[in-house]
């Protein structure tokens, strides 16, 4: 099993989960931040960590977000994600997608 960062992170970014992960192993874009699913050893730290409630365990994601297990495996290894070891200010507009549904239109997924 792993851990997924759902949509709700998608323009958000507030990286308190990077702060606890044992094993570094989130991956960054410019709006999003993923899970390695081959790194990650189920610790669930992060889970509680997320002020928007963006993370669950694989087993826990909503039927409507299954697409975001496949998508965090996919963006970890993406060319130009990267490892993100250390806590930052999250995204300028976060007050403003908190909540929002449908953010995956949002995705950017060019490199950091
Ligand atoms: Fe890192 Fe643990 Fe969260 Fe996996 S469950 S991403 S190892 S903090
Ligand atoms: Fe995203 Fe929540 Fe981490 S918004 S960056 S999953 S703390």
């Amino acid at each position: 099993m792993t851990f997924v960062v759902l949509e709700e992170c998608i323009q958000c970014k507030h990286t308190d989960c990077v702060a606890v992960c044992p094993v570094d192993c989130f991956y960054e874009g410019p709006n999003f931040l993923v899970i390695n699913p081959d790194e990650c050893i189920d610790c669930a730290l992060c889970e509680p960590e997320c002020p928007v409630d963006a993370i669950r365990a694989e087993d826990d994601v909503p039927h409507d977000q299954a697409a975001f297990i496949q998508l965090n495996a996919e963006l970890s290894v993406h060319p130009g994600w990267t490892r993100i070891t250390v806590q930052k200010p999250a995204l300028a507009q976060h007050a403003q997608w908190a909540g929002a549904k449908g953010k995956l239109e949002q995705l950017d997924r060019n490199g950091a």
